[in-house]
């Protein structure tokens, strides 16, 4: 619209091993997008080990901050709110965060707000960079399927911060899933990205590994599957001289999580009538993922654009600018949430 005042928000992510900074246009359009991983510091430990992220974090911060605002070509005169992610995630992680954005908050004077990291991730289907189409807006109402390292969650939205939990996982999140049998495969952290890749030379019916259905339910469960590689892997190992099958191994497994996340999400879009499914989190960017949701779902799909998918921190004020403009504001002495059900996320004052 002509003449409106755009709304800039500068956000930060820390709630695992990402220290990102970001710069986005009215909860849309991304000017900067920033993400120093720490997965090479981690990989050593085969997983993320939380005291070594939050001191990477305090480490990170104040280049990653500064570079967010010069890649936007701004500088903190032109930004009009601040936001950081809350919870859930790792304690000491997101304190870092939190504390960094406080501090900015104090010395210019902006509003600050925090953010749900679930619902970040669910904003990222909303997002554009910068030189790029706008993708078509998601309508409501959805399902939503967040699939994270730390989350497995499907959830109905109706509208904006209107959301009920219909499921999640009872065991490992499908990341934890992908993590842990890529540390029995040999793979290195993290896990998702390295499974997808050996598997594009495997055979996906290679091995029959179990389905948790869980009938009646919109629950999942990962722990049978991953005890089933397991058990694989071993009597392989003890029974054959040929090398592991690897390839076979990996394609067989992400194909049972995959039949898994895709039955439990289509039929509950099918079952609540939903207009359209989002799918969201770092498991979200498996390609395998993506083709069988679009060819089985009769709605749209709509995924975040592939490095939007992991932690970082344009979704977080993509969250953050529908927030404001409802009239959030947080006050300065707000602490961090750990552990943040996205059932317990207040909305904010216009939508309360
Ligand atoms: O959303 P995210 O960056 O962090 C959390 O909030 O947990 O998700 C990280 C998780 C890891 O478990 C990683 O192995 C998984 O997402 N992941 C993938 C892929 N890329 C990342 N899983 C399957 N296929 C991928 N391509
Ligand atoms: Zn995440």
């Amino acid at each position: 619209m002509p003449g409106k005042k755009r709304i800039r928000i500068l956000a930060l992510e820390s709630s695992c091993d990402e220290t990102a900074a970001s710069v986005v246009e009215d909860g849309r359009v991304i000017l900067s997008h920033i993400v120093a991983s720490q997965a090479e510091l981690h990989r050593q430990y085969g997983g993320v080990f939380p005291e070594v992220a939050s001191r990477q974090h305090l480490r990170t911060f104040y280049p990653v901050v500064e570079q967010a605002l010069r890649e936007a070509h701004v500088s903190l005169e032109d930004i009009d709110a601040l936001a950081v992610t809350r919870g859930p995630g790792l304690p000491g992680s997101l304190v870092v965060g939190v504390n960094f954005a406080k501090g900015l908050a104090l010395a210019t004077g902006l509003p600050l707000l925090g953010i749900h990291h679930l619902e970040a991730h669910i904003y990222a289907s909303w997002l554009q960079w910068d030189d790029q189409e706008p993708p078509p807006e998601p309508a409501f109402p959805l399902v939503i399927l967040i699939v994270s390292g730390g989350h497995t969650e499907l959830v109905w939205m109706e509208g904006h911060f209107r959301y009920r939990r219909l499921g999640g996982t009872r065991d490992d999140a499908a990341g934890e899933a992908f993590d842990k049998v890529a540390r029995l495969l040999g793979l290195e952290y993290p896990g998702g990205p390295a499974i997808e890749q050996v598997a594009r030379h495997g055979n996906p019916e290679a091995f029959d590994f179990p389905r948790a259905r869980l009938p009646g339910t919109w629950d999942f469960s990962f722990s049978g599957l991953k005890t089933a590689v397991m058990r694989t892997v071993q009597s392989w190992k003890r029974l054959r001289k040929d090398p592991l099958p690897v390839a076979d191994l990996a394609a067989s497994f992400q194909e049972a999580v995959v039949d898994i996340l895709v039955e439990k999400t289509v039929s509950a879009a099918l079952e609540y009538g939903a207009r359209g499914i989002v799918v969201t989190g770092g498991v979200s960017a498996n390609k395998r993922l993506r083709s069988r949701l679009q060819e089985v779902a009769s709605v749209p799909v709509y995924f975040p654009p592939l490095p939007l998918c992991t932690d970082n921190a344009s979704m977080v004020a993509a969250a953050a600018y529908h927030r404001f403009v409802a009239g959030q504001r947080d006050p300065l002495d707000f602490d961090v949430l750990p552990t943040w059900p996205l059932q317990e996320l207040a909305a904010p004052p216009e939508h309360a």
